[in-house]
């Protein structure tokens, strides 16, 4: 992954530049306002048929739960049969930002994405579980038939911190980019940090901090995650904590 080093100021929300950015702008803070605590399925459906005007896409049958947080609403898709629950938190708002749920993915409840001017992308059947994290500015990508469990965070940038004499919050951004590929079990809590990819097939264990790309097929643990064993293989190494 070649890294992107990007100022802090390249993150800040642009001014609306064109007449229909600035309607569907305005049109998804009215709606959402007017639509977005309407309970059950007479909620949805109305969320489902007003929020198509402002939205990049709504799929056949989408579910939107209530007390949605949406930002930089033209930039987000949402693929046919997927699910966004109660509470979440979707946010495009810087530019080029991009995010989209595959064909039956779910975000369960109070999911926060902030895409800051990157692309996340979740594959179709993917679960993502309650209060996980995901921020850009390097793109995430996360494949089919994955199960990220709750309260996990998957940060694809790193701060530049390196002159002490001016505030870490203004001397920009690194990132890498983050890879999860098909088929795998992020268990709860696993922190992902910038430029891993877990590969195919992979399992990594509740709580681990993942600071180096897992390869296919591994069951990985700890802090800093390393692999214990492959599946459908006895364990390699013992694990100390
Ligand atoms: C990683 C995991 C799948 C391994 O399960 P398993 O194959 O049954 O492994 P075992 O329980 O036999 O443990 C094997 C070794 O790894 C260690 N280990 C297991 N999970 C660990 C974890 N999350 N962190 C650190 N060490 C762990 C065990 O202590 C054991 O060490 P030992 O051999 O020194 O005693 C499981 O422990 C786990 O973390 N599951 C995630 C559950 C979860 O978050 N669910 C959310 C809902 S989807």
């Amino acid at each position: 992954m070649t890294p992107k080093i990007l100022s802090s100021d390249a993150l800040k929300a642009p001014k609306h530049n064109s007449s229909d950015v600035a309607w569907k702008h305005k049109a998804s803070q009215l709606l959402t306002a007017a639509f977005g605590a309407i309970p059950l399925s007479l909620g949805r459906k109305i969320r489902r048929w007003s929020y198509r005007s402002f939205m990049g896409q709504i799929g056949k049958d989408v579910f939107l739960g209530t007390g949605l947080d949406l930002m930089g609403t033209d930039r987000i898709f949402l693929k046919d049969n997927s699910m966004v629950l109660n509470g979440v938190r979707l946010n495009c708002r810087a530019p080029n930002s991009r995010i989209v749920l595959g064909p039956y993915a779910t975000l369960e409840r109070d999911i926060c994405l902030v895409s800051f001017g990157g692309c996340i992308e979740i594959g179709e059947k993917t679960g993502i579980g309650p209060f996980v994290c995901m921020g850009g500015p390097g793109d995430i990508t996360i494949g089919k038939n994955c199960l990220i469990a709750s309260h996990s965070s998957l940060y694809a940038n790193n701060h530049i911190y390196s002159d002490p004499s001016i505030p870490i919050i203004e001397q920009g951004y690194i990132c890498k980019g983050i890879v999860i590929e098909d088929d795998c079990w992020i268990g709860s809590g696993v922190r992902i940090l910038d430029g891993v990819t877990i590969g195919h097939g992979s399992i990594v264990g509740a709580g681990a901090v993942v600071t180096k790309s897992i390869p296919p097929y591994s069951v990985a643990v700890g802090v800093p995650a390393k692999v214990m064993s492959k599946r459908g293989q006895e364990p390699q190494v013992s694990v100390v904590s």
